[in-house]
């Protein structure tokens, strides 16, 4: 299990030097892969809705925030050819995708924080009956923060569009969501995304101490 501290047990100025550090990651790979970048900023809106609705405070918000805005920065040690692959991956391909959370960890590890934003990330594609990867992780052993993520993370993968297929159905992800709830992701969380696609809120309620982490898209290009 990992211990999470809040942002109120540290000190203004570090507070902004790691927003200032989360906020270039996400810059910088967008002008390397900016089609992972908007997936993570829809993750993050997302996310930080579900969050809301469980309960989280400013605090913790903030912390999932941060993790989800950069939650697969470690695909920037992917060649572009294989993110923007439109066939079925290889198995040597797949494991190189996979790998992309231990890279997103072995990045994000060198903030200079105890929050656990890298852990976060690393956990990210875990599931709760262990079939999930990297290490694969039991229940409650993933931060709750990592199983909000993922069913953030699922759904937007599924609503959007990708090389291979276009975006699937709202309701008929819901329904994909409601069978993997409780045994591959959090019911809770399962729930909170439901309430939020069907209500249409796909913009979480800002929160003004992060709300300019979110990266100005205007611009960027997808690979
Ligand atoms: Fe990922
Ligand atoms: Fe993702």
């Amino acid at each position: 299990m990992v211990a999470v501290s809040h942002p109120a047990q540290s000190d203004a100025s570090t507070t902004d030097a790691l927003h200032t550090c989360i906020a270039l990651l996400s810059t910088v790979h967008g002008y390397r892969d900016g089609y992972t970048v908007e997936h993570e900023d829809r993750v993050t809106m997302l996310a930080v809705g579900i969050g809301t609705q469980l309960g989280f405070g400013a605090p913790r918000l903030a912390i999932l925030r941060m993790a989800a805005i950069v939650h697969d920065i470690g695909k920037i040690a992917i060649p572009a050819e294989i993110i923007g692959k439109s066939g079925a991956y290889t198995d040597a391909e797949y494991a190189l995708m996979k790998g992309h959370c231990l890279v997103s960890y072995n990045i994000l590890s060198r903030l200079n924080t105890t929050w656990p934003i890298a852990e976060i990330a690393y956990q990210h594609h875990e599931r709760l009956d262990g079939s999930g990867y990297p290490r694969g992780l039991f229940g409650s052993d993933i931060l709750l923060e990592a199983r909000i993520l993922a069913v953030a993370d699922v759904y937007d993968a599924m609503t959007s569009v990708r090389p291979y297929r276009p975006g699937l159905p709202r309701d008929f992800v819901l329904g994909e969501l409601h069978q993997m709830a409780g045994h591959l992701l959090d019911p809770d969380a399962v729930d909170a995304c439901r309430n939020i696609a069907l209500r249409n809120l796909s913009t979480a309620p800002e929160n003004p101490a992060t709300a300019w982490l979110r990266p100005k898209m205007s611009g960027r290009q997808c690979t």
